[in-house]
C-alpha cells in the first residue's frame, strides 16, 4: 500500500476512512497500554494509535519499540479523538488514526539531537546543527524556511514575466575585477597560470546584456565574495538581480514597490502601502546615524554643534573647533542603567571610534553626569528643550567628525533599543515592515589611508546629471544616481542608473578614481568596448534574496534560510569544506601550495 495522505491532510471528514501514511516517527508515547505515534512528513504530522487489544503481539511489540526518526508506513482507519484530547495546535489535531499495519522502512539511530521539541532544538549549538544539517532542516521551522524561500521564488519568476522580464544566466567562472570585496579565484588547468574568479554580482553581465538589446533582465543570481563573515553575510549569497534599459530611478523605485508588495502578500498576506518613505542620505545619517536606519522607534539623534561651538567643556568646543559636530540622544527610560551597562556601551562606542560617550544620568529630579558641572545654563537650557528631557532619561553624546559622531550615536542608539526591548520599555509589533528608499548618496567617499576617492557603491554609477561637472573640481559634493531599499534597519538591496557613455565612464575610472590606463583596459576594457556600440540608457538592482527570506521568516541570522550555509570561518561542517588538494590536483592545476601546513 502506498500513502494515501499526507500527514497534514486528515480531517472529521476523513473519519472511517482508510488511509496509509509515509514518514518519520516524530515522537513516540506509551500512555494507560496504548502507543501513540506522531508520524510527520513535510507537510505536517498525524497521529497514530497502537491498540493492544485489537493488533497480533508481534506488531505491537514493534511499535513499541520504535525510535524517534525511522521511517515508517502506517495504515489504519481514521478516527475522531476521544473527548478532551484534541490538539488544536495541529490542523489534524481533532482526528487519529488508528493503526492495523506497520512497515518500517528504514531504522534511524539515536539522533545527536532532538528535532520534534522545538524548545530543545533552539538550544541546540549551532555547529552540531550544521554538521548534522539534514536531521536540522527536519524541523518544522526550518521546513517553514525552506518553504518559504521556495514560495517566494516562484512569486518573484511570476512577477517579474509578468512585467516582461527574461531570466537570462550569467556565468558563474568569471573574470577577476577587483573592486569591493575580495574575490574567490578558480585555476584554470587548460590555461596555466592564469585564473577565473567567481563574480561578486552580475553587474557587468547584465549591464552588457542591456548593449546586446535584452531591455529587462532578471536572474536568481549566486554572488560570491570572500569577505568577513557575520549574521547577515555569507561567503555565497543569492540575489534577485534585475536591470532594464530606457529607464529612470522612479521606474525602479515603483517595480520594485510592486515586486516587494507582492511578495509581502504571497508570504505573509499583508498589504504594504506604496509608495515608500524616501530618505536623504544625509537625513538618515543626521537622523538615525545610520544609511540603513531602523524606522520603528524614534531615539532620534539631535545636533548641538552651536551650542556647544564656545562651551567651556573643552572635549565638545574642541571639537566644534575643528570642524566636527556635537550629537546627542534621549534614551528615554534608561537612567537605570548600571555602571557595568554604561561600560559596556563606552566600550561598544570606542569599538566604533569613538573617543568616550559623555551621558547624564536624570534620576530623582537631577542630571547625574561627571561633565554637567562644566555646563553653562544656556546650554543646559537647549539640552533640556530640543531633547525633551524628563525624569528616567538617559542622555548619550559623541562629539567627532560628522560621519564618526552620527555613526557611533546611531550603533548606541539600536544598542539602546535592545536594552529597551528586553526590559520590556519598548515593543515593536512582530508584522511592523518600515520600508524605505535612501536616496542621494555621494558618488564618492575618500580613503584617507590611500589618499584617494574610491565609488561608495559601485563604479558603474552614473552621478546625477547637474552635478557631472563637479566630477573633477568637487567630487565630494558629487551625488550618485544610487538608491537603497531598506526595512526595519536591514539593507534590503541596492542599485543605480549607470553610467551608459564610455567617456563619462572614463572620466570616472581614469581622472577620479585614478585607475591606470593598462589596469582599466585590462580589467574593464570590454565594457568600455560594448559601449561604443549604441550602449542604451539603464539602470537597475540587486535584492539580497537570503537577507529578504530572512526578515520574512523573523530571524536575524540568513543562515536560517540558507539549506547548507558555512559558519563564520566559511567552512561547511557537513562536508567538511574547504579541504586540501591532491598533489595531482595541484599539479594538474600548475599550482604549488607555500602556505604554512596547519596541524
Ligand atoms: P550590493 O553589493 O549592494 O549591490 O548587493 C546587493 C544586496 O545583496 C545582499 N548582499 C549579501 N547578502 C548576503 N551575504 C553577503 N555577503 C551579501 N553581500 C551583499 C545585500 C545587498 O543589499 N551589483 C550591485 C547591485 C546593482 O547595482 O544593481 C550589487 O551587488 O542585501
Ligand atoms: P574625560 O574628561 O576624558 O574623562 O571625559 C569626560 C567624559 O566625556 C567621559 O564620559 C568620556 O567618555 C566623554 N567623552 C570623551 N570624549 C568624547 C567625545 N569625543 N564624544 C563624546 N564623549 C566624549
Amino acid at each position: 500500500m502506498k500513502r494515501t495522505h499526507h500527514c497534514n491532510e486528515l480531517r472529521p471528514a476523513h473519519i472511517g476512512r482508510a488511509v496509509t501514511l509515509e514518514g518519520w516517527v516524530h515522537s513516540r508515547r506509551d500512555l494507560g497500554g496504548l502507543i501513540f505515534i506522531d508520524v510527520r512528513d513535510r507537510e505536517g504530522r498525524t497521529q497514530t494509535v497502537f491498540d493492544p487489544s485489537d493488533l497480533p503481539p508481534p506488531l505491537f511489540e514493534q511499535a513499541a519499540g520504535l525510535r524517534s526518526e525511522c521511517v515508517v508506513r502506517i495504515s489504519g482507519k481514521v478516527r475522531a479523538r476521544p473527548d478532551g484530547t484534541n490538539n488544536p495546535r495541529i490542523s489534524t489535531g481533532e482526528v487519529e488514526v488508528l493503526a492495523s499495519g506497520l512497515e518500517v522502512l528504514n531504522p534511524a539511530e539515536v539522533l545527536p539531537f532532538p528535532v520534534d521539541e522545538p524548545e530543545v532544538a533552539a538550544k541546540v549549538n549551532e555547529e552540531l546543527r550544521l554538521k548534522y544539517r539534514y536531521l536540522d532542516l527536519r524541523r518544522p521551522e526550518m521546513t517553514r524556511n525552506l518553504r518559504l524561500r521556495s514560495k517566494v521564488a516562484t512569486a518573484t519568476r511570476l512577477f517579474m514575466d509578468e512585467q516582461g522580464f527574461l531570466e537570462v544566466e550569467t556565468p558563474t567562472l568569471f573574470k577577476s575585477t577587483p573592486e569591493g570585496a575580495r574575490e574567490f579565484l578558480v585555476p584554470s588547468r587548460t590555461n596555466p597560470g592564469q585564473f577565473y574568479a567567481l563574480p561578486q554580482s552580475p553587474q557587468q553581465f547584465k549591464q552588457i546584456l542591456m548593449v546586446a538589446g535584452v531591455e529587462r533582465y532578471f536572474q536568481l543570481a549566486r554572488c560570491y565574495r570572500d569577505e568577513d563573515l557575520r549574521a547577515d553575510r555569507q561567503p555565497e549569497f543569492t540575489q534577485i538581480d534585475l536591470e532594464l534599459s530606457f529607464i529612470e530611478r522612479e521606474d525602479i523605485y515603483a517595480l520594485i514597490e510592486g515586486l516587494l508588495q507582492r511578495i509581502w502578500k504571497t508570504a505573509l498576506n499583508l498589504d504594504v502601502p506604496t509608495p515608500f518613505r524616501r530618505l536623504r542620505f544625509e537625513e538618515a545619517i543626521n537622523r538615525y546615524g545610520s544609511d540603513k536606519p531602523d524606522t520603528r522607534f524614534g531615539m532620534e539623534l539631535v545636533d548641538f554643534t552651536e551650542e556647544f561651538r564656545a562651551s567651556q567643556f573643552k572635549i565638545f568646543s574642541s571639537a566644534v573647533a575643528s570642524q566636527g559636530v556635537v550629537k546627542a540622544l534621549n534614551a528615554k527610560g534608561l537612567a537605570d542603567v548600571t555602571q557595568g551597562q554604561m561600560d559596556t556601551m563606552t566600550e561598544y562606542a570606542k569599538a566604533f571610534g569613538a573617543k568616550g560617550l559623555a551621558y547624564i544620568k536624570v534620576e530623582g529630579g537631577e542630571w547625574k553626569s561627571p561633565i554637567v558641572r562644566f555646563f553653562s545654563d544656556a546650554e543646559k537650557a537647549a539640552l533640556t528643550s530640543k531633547l525633551g528631557i524628563a525624569e528616567g532619561d538617559l542622555i548619550l553624546f559623541a562629539a567627532d567628525q560628522w560621519l564618526t559622531a552620527c555613526e557611533i550615536l546611531g550603533k548606541i542608539r539600536l544598542y539602546c533599543a535592545e536594552v529597551l526591548k528586553a526590559q520590556g520599555k519598548l515593543v515593536i509589533p512582530p508584522d511592523r515592515f518600515d520600508f524605505l528608499w535612501v536616496v542621494d548618496f555621494p558618488l564618492l567617499s575618500f580613503d584617507k589611508e590611500q589618499n584617494r576617492w574610491y565609488s561608495s557603491h559601485h563604479p558603474f554609477t552614473a552621478p546625477v546629471p547637474e552635478d557631472i561637472p563637479l566630477l573633477k573640481s568637487d567630487p565630494k559634493k558629487v551625488r550618485g544616481q544610487h538608491y537603497d531599499i531598506v526595512v526595519n534597519g536591514v539593507e534590503l538591496g541596492g542599485g543605480s542608473i549607470r553610467i551608459h557613455q564610455a567617456e563619462v565612464q572614463k572620466t570616472v575610472f581614469e581622472d577620479v578614481l585614478q585607475i591606470p590606463p593598462e589596469e582599466i583596459k585590462l580589467r574593464f576594457g570590454y565594457l568600455l568596448e560594448a559601449f561604443k556600440y549604441g550602449a542604451p540608457p539603464h539602470g537597475g538592482i540587486a535584492l539580497g534574496f537570503d537577507r529578504l527570506i530572512a526578515i520574512l521568516c523573523g530571524t536575524p541570522s540568513i543562515r536560517d534560510v540558507i539549506a547548507f550555509p558555512k559558519t563564520a570561518k566559511g567552512t561547511c561542517l557537513m562536508t567538511e569544506s574547504p579541504s586540501p588538494a591532491s598533489a595531482r590536483q595541484l599539479r594538474d592545476l600548475h599550482l604549488e601550495v607555500k602556505a604554512a601546513k596547519k596541524e
